[in-house]
């Protein structure tokens, strides 16, 4: 028994763990034997959502291998639609067409040694398809049984309204999350997508919930960033920048008076941000996964809301 706490995927019923685990360093920044650890100390957690996609390497492999005989314990949720060099066949860049969408279904199943996935996700608009067709494909997915929900990414707040309305005229399955970069550091999602998800019961996915790493404390301002940490390993120096560090210690001092740490707001104050149902969070560390799942237990009360939505504000 852990104090994980469930919630549902915006207004649909399907129930996901507030803290989630994001796969995107499996086969990728760490091998199969560090990625079980991960996963392992994921479900110890009380963690279900597992966040992949067909585009992040051997990550469904990897995730797949590490679940074994636990995969029905777990909410699988994987994407479809980014570039695969031609993995899928050649596409034309149409890859929330029909024809590439069951193609693409095909081999993440596959991969993820399952007969459905949870959440099927658009990882990205196509512009070259009309999303009904998209949406139809789908809800073909779902009616076959080899998903169960669908769910967009890198939508913008009109795309997401178009959508619904569009499922809604045609009668189709609607996207029920939305996967978006969202963080106390990147906020741009709160002028035109949250509203969007709040109008129309969207669950918000946020990726990159911890910046990277910079929302863990790992990082201070002028102090030579850990070789092994994630912005240094990618190359991502530019994150490391006075704007973002004064967002960081504004956060740390609101931690501290409140006897919590960083990594606390980070996951448990992003959590309780309108429409989030789960705080997807990449892991390298087994560690990494238990600070997490316990940080995204905090929840701030009325006038800590406030306080915090006043200071990124
Ligand atoms: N839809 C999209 O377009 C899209 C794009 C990107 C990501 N995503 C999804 O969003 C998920 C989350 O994003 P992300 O993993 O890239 O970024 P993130 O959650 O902001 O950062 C994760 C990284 O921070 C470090 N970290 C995590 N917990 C820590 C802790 N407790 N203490 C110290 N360091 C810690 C780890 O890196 P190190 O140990 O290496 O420092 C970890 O890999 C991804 O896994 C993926 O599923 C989606």
């Amino acid at each position: 028994m852990t104090d994980m706490t469930y919630r549902t995927l915006g207004t649909s019923g399907l129930m996901v763990s507030t803290v989630g685990l994001g796969c995107n360093n499996f086969g990728m920044r760490i091998d199969a034997d560090a990625t079980q650890h991960v996963v392992d100390a994921a479900i110890e957690a009380g963690i279900t959502l597992f966040d992949t996609s067909d585009s992040y390497g051997d990550s469904e492999l990897f995730l797949a291998k590490a679940l074994g005989s636990r995969r029905d314990q777990v909410v699988i949720a994987t994407k479809f639609g980014s570039d695969l060099r031609g993995a899928n066949g050649p596409d034309w860049d149409a890859r929330g067409s029909r024809r590439y969408i069951r193609r693409a279904v095909e081999r993440s199943l596959k991969r993820l040694g399952t007969d459905h996935i949870d959440l099927y996700q658009l990882h990205k608009p196509d512009p070259n398809t009309p999303i009904e067709e998209t949406l139809a494909a789908l809800s073909e997915l779902v009616r076959d049984g080899l998903i169960r929900y669908i769910g967009s990414s890198n939508l913008k707040g009109w795309q997401i309204a178009d959508a619904e309305w569009k499922s809604r005229a045609n009668g189709t399955e609607r996207f029920i999350s939305a996967q978006n970069l969202y963080s106390f550091i990147e906020r741009g999602i709160e002028d035109e997508v949250i509203p969007a998800c709040e109008a129309y019961g969207v669950g918000m996915l946020p990726y990159f919930p911890l910046a990277s790493g910079l929302l863990t404390g790992k990082y201070q301002r002028g102090q030579e960033p850990p070789a092994d940490g994630r912005i240094t390993a990618w190359g991502m120096n530019a994150m490391l920048s006075d704007r973002n560090f004064d967002i960081v210690e504004a956060l740390t001092t609101f931690a501290t008076e409140r006897d919590i740490t960083l990594l606390d707001v980070a996951m448990g104050g992003l959590a309780a941000q309108s429409t989030v149902s789960s705080v997807i969070a990449g892991a390298t560390t087994a560690e990494q996964v238990r600070a997490n799942a316990a940080a995204g237990l905090w929840v701030p009360s009325a006038e800590d809301h406030k306080a915090l939505r006043a200071l990124v504000a």
